[in-house]
């Protein structure tokens, strides 16, 4: 499905990453890789999932600094001549965002943090890349239910994929006309490191499992598929959607009928 199609993989922490599931499924369909990393910090998780992908450029990419984009992408350019696309898998607000009551704790700082670095950074990358991106290219983001419903702690995330998820449609507006597609994936909870700063995250996976009509939730190799079919030639006619992998839990309003007295 990606034979001869080269990719940069952002977002990836480490082997519970859902960067991690759809870098494995990219490889399997024949993609080649390279990972952009945020620091220093990731290098010895991370190296051995390269490694095993084949996968021999990692970059450091501090989304949240210009220069340091620059930086990234005039190595990239030095190594590749073009590329066929980008997966967008970062996420970040200030961790006492993301715990308690939204209007109190939300902040102007915290705010622009999360948008800034969960939002524009699609935008910017975007910008990066465009001078490689071969025609028939696809940029792909990861979002969460929580843009169109309200959910407790998640706060200030949610604005801020809201925001990813218009982001992903006037990108494709904006490039569609040079053949290149952006979409985004609505994934279900899955246990990350980022999703580990949402307070009761675990009790957010109970409720899913309890809700969706699969009665489960997903992995990170499920959501690394259809990244992966997202990102291929298969889904040419496809830009500017935000698809579920969330075992069908949006669609769904009530798992069983509640007990009457
Ligand atoms: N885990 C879930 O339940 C879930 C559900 C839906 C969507 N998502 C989204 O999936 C994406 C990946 O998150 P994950 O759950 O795999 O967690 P993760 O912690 O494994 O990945 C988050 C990544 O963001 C990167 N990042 C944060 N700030 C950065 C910066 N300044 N520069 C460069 N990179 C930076 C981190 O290095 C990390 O690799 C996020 O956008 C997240 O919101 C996660």
């Amino acid at each position: 499905m990606l034979n001869n199609k080269k990719f940069i993989i952002t977002g990836l922490a480490n082997k519970f990453s859902i960067a991690s599931g759809i870098a494995k499924s990219m490889a399997a369909h024949g993609a080649e890789l390279l990972f952009l990393y945020q620091n220093e910090r990731f290098l010895k998780k991370i190296k051995p999932i390269a490694d095993e992908l084949g996968a021999e450029l990692l970059i450091e990419c501090d989304v949240s600094s210009d220069k340091s984009i620059d930086r990234a992408f005039k190595e990239i350019g030095s190594k590749w001549e073009n590329i066929d696309g980008l997966v967008h898998s970062i996420g970040f607000a200030p961790s006492d965002q993301l715990e308690g009551d939204f209007t109190e704790v939300t902040t102007r700082e915290g705010f622009q943090i999360a948008h800034d670095i969960s939002s524009y950074s699609f935008t910017a990358l975007a910008k990066a890349s465009l001078p490689l991106l071969n025609k028939n290219a696809a940029l792909l983001t990861l979002t969460y239910l929580g843009s169109i419903q309200s959910l407790p702690n998640y706060n200030v995330m949610g604005l801020a994929k809201a925001s990813l998820e218009a982001n992903t449609r006037f990108l494709a507006a904006s490039l569609g006309k040079r053949g290149i597609r952006v979409n985004a994936i609505s994934a279900g909870p899955i246990k990350t490191l980022a999703a580990s700063g949402v307070k009761d995250f675990r009790s957010m996976l109970t409720e899913y499992a309890d809700r969706a009509p699969l009665g489960r939730t997903v992995t990170t190799e499920e959501v690394g598929n259809v990244a992966a079919f997202l990102c291929s030639d298969l889904a040419s006619g496809i830009t500017g959607e935000i698809t579920y992998v969330d075992a069908g839990f949006n669609t769904s309003a009530m798992s069983t009928i509640p007990k009457t007295e």
